[in-house]
């Protein structure tokens, strides 16, 4: 008797699976071409597979195949046999430049120490690799955000936005206080509305450092102090600040923690101020899956975390009137 089934209906296909399976093979390719620093070769005058193999003593078909499959991902392009850097990789491949990001991408191969995940789900034990709390990370943050330090404006609009979406003005004497600043993008763009806003920002020292040339570059040398140093232990105050701005640093902490740290926020503010908590890394977000997994391996207690999760967390410090801007920055007030 004939098989009633249709095997094209029974069988999915293999689609997500394989194309995972691509990206390995993307990633070994990504892989070689930074160990073997393929574009500052390129850049060098080694423009063709043959030189370039001939130069350095490498085997010429892995030098033509690696090259290609580098095209392949579009960080390099071909005329005839001759290789040039395409305008992403001029940026962000070249060793030396201000924007690389090579070394960055090295470190992140390893974000999960190398088939450590596993292992720590079973045991607990947190974060894998590396913590991203820690000073010990600085330069992925510097790396990381190397177009903000090197190109400030080209974020003006999205900064002045975020203020305009949050109904919150720039005036003379307005006391911002910017947690884990970063570049501290956001806080500056109220410095630029008004010269009288007073800045301070927190982080580690060397963060501070390349924020202060950034401000410089873009004519921004006064009206900022800093608390330099792990913002649990650096004192904020009391009573000495109109905004409170945390951006993209509280999904390194758990509940627990982050209460406690909009407690000690909540100290330094005066009465009407406001604080801002924005995190990309929103539970409610469609990517939430793959980034919370990530903060599970970089951090020792942090995650995703909802509106409705942060709300409580606000409340239980003290804030009111805790509201969702735009599904995405949350505001509250110190009564
Ligand atoms: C993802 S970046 C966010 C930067 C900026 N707020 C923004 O939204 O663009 C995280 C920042 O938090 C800082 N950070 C993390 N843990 C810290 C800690 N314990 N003390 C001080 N700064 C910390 C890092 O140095 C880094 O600059």
């Amino acid at each position: 008797m004939e098989s009633q089934v249709n095997p094209t209906q029974e069988i999915p296909q293999s689609e997500v699976t394989d194309q995972l399976m691509e990206w390995f093979y993307r990633i070994g390719a990504l892989r070689a071409a930074l160990d073997l620093q393929l574009w500052g070769r390129i850049t060098a005058g080694e423009d063709t597979a043959k030189k370039m193999a001939d130069q350095e003593g490498w085997d010429p078909t892995g030098t033509r195949v690696l090259l290609d499959a580098i095209c392949a991902l579009k960080l390099l392009s071909k005329e005839d046999d001759r290789y040039s850097l395409v305008p992403e990789s001029a940026c962000y491949l070249l060793p030396g430049k201000p924007t690389y990001k090579g070394g960055l991408l090295q470190n992140e191969f390893n974000w999960e120490g190398n088939g450590k995940l596993a292992q720590a789900i079973r045991s607990g034990k947190r974060p894998v690799h590396y913590d991203a709390t820690t000073a010990d990370v600085v330069n992925i943050w510097i790396a990381d955000y190397s177009r903000r330090w090197v190109y400030p404006e080209s974020y003006f609009d999205t900064d002045d936005e975020l203020w305009r979406s949050l109904e919150i003005q720039a005036r003379d004497g307005l006391r911002v206080l910017d947690i884990a600043c970063g570049p501290a993008p956001r806080s500056l763009a109220l410095r630029r509305m008004h010269p009288g806003v007073r800045l301070t920002w927190v982080d580690w020292d060397e963060i501070l450092h390349t924020a202060l040339e950034t401000a410089a570059r873009v004519g921004i040398v006064s009206q900022i102090s800093l608390l330099t140093g792990d913002l649990w232990s650096v004192d904020f105050g009391s009573n000495d600040f109109d905004v409170a701005y945390l951006g993209n640093v509280t999904h390194f902490f758990s509940p627990e923690e982050n209460t406690r740290l909009f407690r000690k926020v909540y100290n330094a503010l005066a009465p009407g101020a406001v604080i801002v908590v924005n995190s990309a890394a929103r539970r409610e977000m469609e990517e939430a899956g793959w980034v919370d997994l990530w903060l599970y391996a970089v951090t020792a207690s942090g995650g995703a975390y909802s509106f409705n999760e942060y709300k409580k967390m606000l409340e239980s410090a003290g804030f009111k009137d805790v509201e969702d801007v735009n599904s995405q920055p949350i505001k509250g007030f110190k009564p």
